[in-house]
């Protein structure tokens, strides 16, 4: 029998570790994706093998000892990315799974029989997370609202949306996880004043700001730094482990990414037992031959080897919150509750840091593994109802076009809210024809201006004006950005976003 279709979309939420979802059923209840053993998510994990095998979620995990070669891990924040972008390789090294540049320059993994794009493999969980949810919910769901980090730009917006194509789902929104996780939180708790939502995952940091009078929602800012998390902590904490491992023995973990791999999944096991333990063991067993002798890794590892390591982590940590606050000029002692999303932010150590930075704010507490997944759905009800002109969010990183002739110009502003449209006149004289849209990542230093979009202007025609070219500028609920030629007369004429190429191989 023909499932019928579930009244609002699915929301997911994609995580770099893991991924889960939740959608409201035909008698208007939240329900969540069950993982596991009730557990809520499945790990982001892939794993590909021969003849065209494939795992995921929960069955990919165990591949992850056995055959980490070809098991992807950790590819969120791989999307849309260039394989030789400036600051890539830290994040393509050390890792079991060769990395390697997709013709077109992005990165792509190989595993299995072929080298696999990063959307083909968030894909496969979007795909996994489907199957699962629609034999739990027996609905069927057409379409997704999809949460990503706050600080992913709009290519990394663009490779979710084409992951979820393939499903094939409409994709209604694109939220930001904190401010998703914010509606979650705002539908169970009766709670009033500025609130920031603290968000660190296993990839990425997400901040949003908001404040609640009476019964109105006002967000006020979001950011983040999609390359700061649990997993940049792990490897921090996995490298001095394997340090002192060398000192002591003379044998070198880092030459073997297997070996490396298993470390780094013992240290992550040692230092969530830090959460409640003063010490716990890392203990991996024949890690590697040494001196013609198989070797066992087992070393106790404290809370204070903890605080020591991740003081720079937490300085990182320290540094992007108070940006989003200085850059709002709103003044981080004036947020009344901070809520906790996010497993990473399990650690008491971090809870502790965070208190202070706000001036002793109250905390609140969902459930961190499933508020963004939550949240989505809930905001995916009233696109449903209230229509898809409502904002929810914004973008944080600012847009601009520029041409080779020297135009610069700010079109987006960060923290600009979606749906957005403007419409701009650009000089006839300073163009030849070549207009890119770029996006400034950090402080807007010219060296961190990535292409995002190149459009090719018609010279004439179509009612130009000789002396200017107005251009209609929209993003939408899902930040796809569409650029149309407008004439005289106020008629629009779309004009193709061509995709960037990779500028820097
Ligand atoms: N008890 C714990 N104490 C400290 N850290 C933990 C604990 N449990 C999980 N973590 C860490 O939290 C991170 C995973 O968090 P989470 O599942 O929220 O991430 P994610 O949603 O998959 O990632 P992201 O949102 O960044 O894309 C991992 O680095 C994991 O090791
Ligand atoms: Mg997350």
């Amino acid at each position: 029998m023909s499932k019928a279709l579930a009244p609002y979309p699915i929301g997911i939420d994609f995580g770099t570790s893991s991924s889960t979802a939740a959608w409201i059923d035909s008698n208007e209840r939240l329900r969540q994706l069950e993982g596991r053993d009730l557990l809520p998510f499945v790990p982001s994990i892939v794993w590909y093998g021969p003849e065209d095998q494939k795992r995921v979620g929960w069955g990919a995990q165990r591949m992850l000892e056995d055959d980490p070669k070809n098991t992807a891990t950790d590819f969120k924040r791989l999307l849309g990315r260039f394989f030789h972008a400036p600051n890539m390789k830290k994040y393509t090294a050390n890792r079991a799974v060769r990395t390697v540049a997709d013709v077109d320059g992005y990165i792509a993994l190989d595993a299995g029989i072929r080298v696999q794009r990063v959307e083909q493999i968030t894909s496969e969980i979007y795909h996994h997370i489907r199957q699962l949810a629609q034999a739990q919910s027996h609905m069927r769901f057409d379409s997704a609202v999809l949460t990503v980090p706050t600080n992913f730009g709009l290519l990394q917006r663009k490779a979710i949306r084409q992951a979820a194509r393939s499903c094939p789902w409409q994709v209604k929104a694109l939220l930001n996880e904190p401010t998703a996780a914010a509606f979650s939180f705002l539908a169970t708790q009766d709670i009033s004043g500025r609130v920031l939502v603290f968000d660190l995952g296993g990839g990425t940091l997400d901040l949003t700001i908001l404040e609640r009078r009476g019964g109105s929602v006002n967000i006020l800012a979001t950011d983040g730094d999609e390359f700061l998390g649990g997993r940049d902590l792990e490897n921090r904490v996995t490298k001095w482990v394997a340090s002192e491992f060398e000192r002591k023995t003379g044998f070198n973990i880092f030459e073997s990414k297997v070996a490396f791999e298993r470390l780094n999944e013992s240290t992550r096991r040692a230092m969530h037992l830090l959460d409640k333990h003063s010490e716990a063991t890392i203990y991996v067993p024949s890690i590697g031959i040494h001196q013609r002798q198989i070797i066992d890794l087992s070393t106790i590892f404290s809370r204070m080897h903890l605080e020591t390591i991740s003081a720079p982590f937490m300085r990182q940590i320290e540094h992007t919150l108070h940006n989003l606050f200085t850059h709002t000029g709103i003044d981080i002692k004036s947020v009344d509750h901070v809520v906790f999303v996010g497993a990473a932010t399990r650690s008491p150590l971090l809870r502790r840091q965070v208190i202070s930075w706000t001036g002793g704010a109250s905390t609140t507490d969902i459930d961190p593994r499933i508020a963004v997944a939550c949240g989505a759905a809930l905001v995916g009800r009233h696109l449903n109802t209230d229509g898809l002109n409502i904002s929810y969010d914004m973008v944080t990183k600012d847009v601009h076009l520029y041409t080779n002739e020297g135009l610069n110009q700010k079109i987006i502003p960060n923290q600009t809210r979606v749906p957005f449209s403007t419409t701009i006149r650009l000089s006839a004289k300073r163009h030849s024809g070549h207009v890119f849209i770029g996006e400034y990542d950090g402080d807007g230093d010219e060296s961190q201006l990535t292409p995002i979009g190149l459009l090719e202007i018609p010279q004439s025609g179509f009612g130009l004006r000789k002396k200017d070219i107005n251009l209609c500028i929209r993003l939408d609920n899902t930040y796809k950005l569409s650029v149309s030629l407008v004439d005289v007369n106020g008629r629009e004429r779309p004009i193709e976003v061509q995709h960037p190429f990779d500028i820097s191989s």
